[in-house]
């Protein structure tokens, strides 16, 4: 019977790092959640796996998601407000994930980023192309103090053949941020082999879930359960920086 109790209790998803830094929870902006009761049920669930602080991060992007901070602002108060009523206890916060295009950079010229704290800056690439003028954006940047974190470059299908530009990227001082969902193997078996490339050549900075809906959470339910991530999170317990570094 012990041994029974022991086996249930060990059986429940738990996650190796306390703080999410990539999500998709604010209500009505992007492509995740509509509403903020749908929000804040996938941040209860996320808190049941041991996550105590999440960085919410709502697409920012030229055309489809024109998102600015009179937009996010008020979103996020809802969804503070749904977490609250619900009685969950964790620490939120607001940020964006920023397409690099013409919209993010007039956004920066007018002041209208919000980074993370200390300055970290989650951008991310087409999924067609690599952004125009990638290097110089990047390194402007880092010359106006921010820390740019590259979302999921395991899922840019064009650096497949060209896995050198991943070092060139990484060795520039640009951090990577992997999703879980790519070691779930949500994207298919070359992105996941991608992201397990980027682990075994210690490119992975930082680990976020960049869950949107409840069919993300379940699959990532599923993954925490898995020998696959018993195995990834052996090396990357003591490599990335989510809990430390903001
Ligand atoms: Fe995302």
């Amino acid at each position: 019977m012990f041994n029974f109790f022991r086996k249930k209790q060990a059986e429940r998803p738990e996650i190796f790092f306390h703080t999410d830094i990539h999500c998709h929870l604010v209500p009505g902006v992007d492509d995740g959640q509509s509403t903020p009761e749908g929000g804040a049920e996938l941040i209860a669930r996320e808190k049941e796996w041991g996550i105590e602080r999440i960085i919410v991060t709502p697409h920012v992007t030229q055309d489809t998601f024109e998102n600015t901070p009179d937009t996010l602002v008020p979103a996020f108060g809802r969804l503070r407000d749904a977490v609250r009523e619900r009685g969950v206890d964790i620490d939120l916060k607001l940020s964006a994930e920023y397409r690099i295009d013409a919209f993010f950079t007039s956004q920066l010229d007018k002041g209208l980023v919000t980074p993370m704290p200390n300055n970290y800056l989650l951008v991310e690439n087409s999924f067609i192309q690599e952004s125009w003028n990638l290097d110089k954006i990047l390194f402007d940047l880092k010359m106006r103090g921010y820390k740019p974190i590259l979302a999921h470059p395991e899922r840019y299908a064009y650096y497949f053949t060209n896995k050198n530009r991943y070092h060139q990227l990484h060795d520039a001082g640009n951090l990577f941020q992997v999703n879980l969902l790519s070691l779930a193997g949500n994207y298919g078996k070359e992105v996941k082999q991608m992201a397990e490339y980027l682990i075994d050549n210690d490119m992975v900075d930082f680990i976020g879930t960049d869950m949107h809906n409840e069919k993300h959470c379940a699959t990532i339910e599923s993954y925490l359960m898995s020998k696959d991530y018993r195995h990834h999170a052996a090396k990357l317990r003591d490599r990335i920086f989510n809990d430390t570094a903001l």
